[in-house]
C-alpha cells in the first residue's frame, strides 16, 4: 500500500478545467452558426459559461476570450456591464430588485429590507449562510407601472410589497 497521501492544491492554484469542451463546446459551435462571427456570440457564450460554473471567474473570462478571439479586457467589460453575469459565487436563488427612482418612491427599499431579512442574506450582494439566496439592487427592470418588480433567477414578479416577501421566499425554498 502506498504511503502517498493526496494533498489538495492550495485555493486558487487548482488546475483549470476548460468550460468549452465536449458537449458544451458542441453547443457553442451550434450557436456560432447563428451569428456572423464568433465574437458576436459573446453574450450566449458567457451565459453558457455561467450555467456550467454558476459564476464567471477571471480565468473563465479569459477562456471565453480565447475561444471567441477577444481580449480578456473586452470580455470583462461586457461581464461587468450586465447584472445578469456573476463575478463571484452567488446563492442558488439570485434576486434582483429594481430600486430606480419610480420604484423607490413606491417603497422598493422596504422590499429590499424584507428580502434581506427573510432570505437570511443580511446585506446586498452577500449570500445567505445556507447558500440559497443572494439579493442585489438593479436599475429599471422595465415594469415601472408595477412597482416593485423583482426577478428571482429567471422569474419576473411584479407588484412586490414587503408583506408579500415571505410567501415568495417560501415558494423558492
Ligand atoms: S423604475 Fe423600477 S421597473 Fe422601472
Amino acid at each position: 500500500m502506498s504511503d502517498v497521501k493526496h494533498v489538495p492544491a492550495p485555493p486558487g492554484t487548482e488546475e483549470y478545467q476548460p468550460v468549452f469542451a465536449g458537449k458544451v463546446m458542441a453547443e457553442l459551435e451550434t450557436i456560432f452558426t447563428r451569428y456572423p462571427n464568433r465574437q458576436a456570440a459573446l453574450l450566449p457564450a458567457l451565459w453558457i459559461a455561467q450555467q456550467e460554473r454558476g459564476w464567471i471567474s477571471d480565468r473563465t473570462m479569459a477562456e471565453v476570450g480565447e475561444v471567441l478571439g477577444l481580449t480578456p479586457a473586452y470580455v470583462k467589460g461586457v461581464v461587468t456591464f450586465y447584472t445578469m453575469y456573476h463575478q463571484h459565487p452567488v446563492g442558488r436563488n439570485f434576486v434582483q430588485v429594481c430600486t430606480t427612482s419610480p420604484c423607490n418612491l413606491c417603497g422598493a427599499e422596504e422590499v429590499v429590507k424584507a428580502l434581506l431579512k427573510e432570505t437570511g442574506a443580511g446585506e446586498l450582494g452577500a449570500t445567505s449562510p445556507d447558500g440559497k439566496w443572494t439579493v442585489i439592487e438593479v436599475e429599471c427592470l422595465g415594469a415601472c407601472g408595477f412597482a416593485t418588480p423583482i426577478m428571482v433567477n429567471e422569474d419576473f414578479i411584479e407588484s412586490v410589497t414587503p408583506e408579500k416577501v415571505a410567501e415568495i421566499v417560501r415558494k423558492y425554498k
